[in-house]
C-alpha cells in the first residue's frame, strides 16, 4: 500500500519550544488525550528504525492498546530514516513521523515531537535500541503511581553500562560532577542526569518555555518544569548493534553551555545587577560623607569615627534603595514600619558579616595566595557582594513561613 507523504508526515511546529495544554490535533483521537506519546529522535537510524517500531508496538499493544502513539522525529537523515519510518505507517497506524529540515539537535527534536503529541504522558527513547524497551513498562507504572517524572537510570539498582571504556565512563562521571557543581539543585535530583530515556507528565511541563542546547534534555525538563516526585528505574545501557553514535567533543561543549544557560536563567540576574548598582551608589555616599566629616576644610573629625558614620549612612542608603527597588516586589508583601525596621536590622547584620568576610578573604588572597593586594581586594569585594545579595534575598526579603 502506498502512503501519501504529504498526508502522513507531521508538519514541524515553529516558534518557541513550548508545550501547550490543549493540542489542536486531538482529532483522530475523538478529542481525547491518549495515555502516552513516545518520541523517538533519530539521525541516521535507517538500520534500526523498523526493528525499533516493531518491538515498541508489540510491547505497548500488550498493555495500552490503542491508547498510545509513537512519534519519530528525524533531522533529515542522509540515510533517509524519515522515509523508512514513513513507509511503516500503513502497518503501524499509531506511528507518526516528522522530518525536520530547518532545525537540528537531539533536545529540540524531542520537544518538537512533544509539541504535536496527544498523550498525557510524554516520553523519549533513543532510536538505536541502546535503551531496552521493556523498561518502558516500569517507567509507566511509576508515573501511574504518582511520579511526575520517571527516569531510566544507569546508576541505581539494576542499572549499568555494558562495555564502556574507562575514558567514556570517566567523561560521563566528569560531566555529572560538573553539573553538580554548576547546577546542584537540578542535576542533584537524579542519579543519572545524563539519561535520555524517561517519561514526564504533560502537565509538569505545560506552558514552560524550554530552551535546551545539545543532548541533555532531561536537565532541561527538571530545570524548567514543575517537577515534584521523581522516580528512577534501573536499566543497562546496551551496546549499539547498527549505525553509530553521534557524540563528538561538540556535545561536551554544548553540555557546558547548556548548564551555564540554565544557571543564568535560574539566577535572578536583573535583580543582582540592581543590587550591584545600589552597592555602587553606596560607595559614593560613603566617600562623600567621609569627606564631609573628616576633611580639615569641613568638620575635621577623627578618621575612625567619621568612617563608622559614613559606612552606616551608606548602609542606610543601600537598604532604602534595595527595599523599594531591588527587592521592591518582595518588600511589598511585608508592609509596615516594624517589618521594615526588622529588615533593616537584618540587612545591617548581613553587611557586617560581609565586612568581616571581606577582610578575611583579602588576607587569605594576599598572604597565602600571593595575589596583588588591589586585585585581591577586587576579588574579595565581588565575592562579598555576591554573599550579601544571596543571603539578603534568601533570609531577609523573601517571604518564608519562618518570618511570616
Ligand atoms: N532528531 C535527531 N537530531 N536525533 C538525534 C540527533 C539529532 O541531531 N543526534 C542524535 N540523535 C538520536 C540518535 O539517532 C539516537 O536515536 C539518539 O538520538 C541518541 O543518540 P546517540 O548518538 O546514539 O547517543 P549516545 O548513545 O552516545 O548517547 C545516549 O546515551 C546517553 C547516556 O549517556 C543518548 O541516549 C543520550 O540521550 C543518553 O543520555
Ligand atoms: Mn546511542
Amino acid at each position: 500500500m502506498s502512503v501519501n507523504p504529504a498526508k502522513s508526515r507531521l508538519s514541524v511546529p515553529s516558534g518557541s519550544l513550548q508545550i501547550s495544554e490543549w493540542v489542536p490535533a486531538l482529532c483522530g483521537t475523538n478529542g481525547h488525550f491518549l495515555r502516552f506519546s513516545l518520541v523517538i529522535p533519530t539521525y541516521n537510524e535507517g538500520k534500526n528504525i523498523k526493528h525499533m517500531v516493531q518491538i515498541l508496538s508489540q510491547l505497548l499493544d500488550s498493555v495500552i492498546p490503542g491508547d498510545y502513539e509513537l512519534i519519530v522525529v528525524d533531522d533529515d537523515s542522509p540515510d533517509r530514516t524519515w522515509e523508512i519510518a514513513q513507509s511503516l505507517i500503513p502497518e503501524y497506524t499509531h506511528l507518526r513521523v516528522m522530518r525536520r529540515q530547518q532545525e537540528r539537535g537531539l533536545s529540540t527534536a524531542v520537544i518538537r515531537g512533544w509539541q504535536v503529541a496527544r498523550g498525557q504522558i510524554l516520553g523519549v527513547i533513543d532510536g538505536d535500541l541502546q535503551h531496552p524497551p521493556e523498561v518502558l513498562l516500569k517507567l509507566l507504572a511509576e508515573i501511574e503511581g504518582g511520579a511526575d517524572l520517571a527516569v531510566a537510570s544507569r546508576n541505581v539498582e539494576g542499572g549499568g553500562v555494558s562495555e564502556w571504556s574507562f575514558v567514556r565512563r570517566f567523561l560521563s562521571r566528569g560531566a555529572q560532577i560538573l553539573g553538580l557543581i554548576i547546577l546542584p539543585e537540578v542535576v542533584g535530583r537524579v542519579d543519572d542526569p545524563m539519561s535520555g530515556y524517561f517519561m514526564v507528565r504533560r502537565c509538569a511541563i505545560v506552558d514552560r518555555t524550554l530552551n535546551p542546547l545539545g543532548y541533555k534534555i532531561l536537565i532541561e525538563v527538571i530545570g524548567r518544569g514543575k517537577i515534584g516526585q521523581i522516580a528512577e528505574v534501573g536499566y543497562v545501557f546496551q551496546e549499539r548493534q547498527e549505525g553509530e553514535s553521534k557524540v563528538t567533543w561538540k556535545q561536551y561543549v554544548e553540555y557546558l553551555g547548556h548548564l551555564l544557560r540554565l544557571r543564568f536563567d535560574r539566577w535572578p540576574l536583573a535583580r543582582f545587577l540592581r543590587f550591584g548598582m545600589v552597592g555602587l551608589s553606596g560607595v559614593f555616599v560613603d566617600m562623600a560623607v567621609l569627606y564631609l566629616l573628616h576633611d580639615p576644610s569641613t568638620l575635621g573629625w577623627a578618621l575612625t569615627r567619621s568612617k563608622i558614620i559614613s559606612a552606616e549612612v551608606a548602609i542606610i542608603n543601600n537598604f532604602l534603595w534595595n527595599d523599594v527597588w531591588t527587592f521592591g516586589d518582595m518588600s511589598g508583601q511585608q508592609r509596615g514600619w516594624r517589618k521594615r525596621l526588622k529588615r533593616f536590622l537584618k540587612f545591617n547584620i548581613v553587611c557586617l558579616i560581609g565586612l568581616v568576610l571581606n577582610v578575611l578573604l583579602l588576607n587569605v588572597l594576599y598572604n597565602f595566595c600571593r595575589v596583588n593586594y588591589l586585585l585581591a581586594n577586587l576579588i574579595a569585594i565581588a565575592a562579598v557582594t555576591f554573599w550579601n545579595f544571596w543571603i539578603n534575598m534568601k533570609l531577609n526579603w523573601r517571604v518564608t513561613e519562618i518570618n511570616n
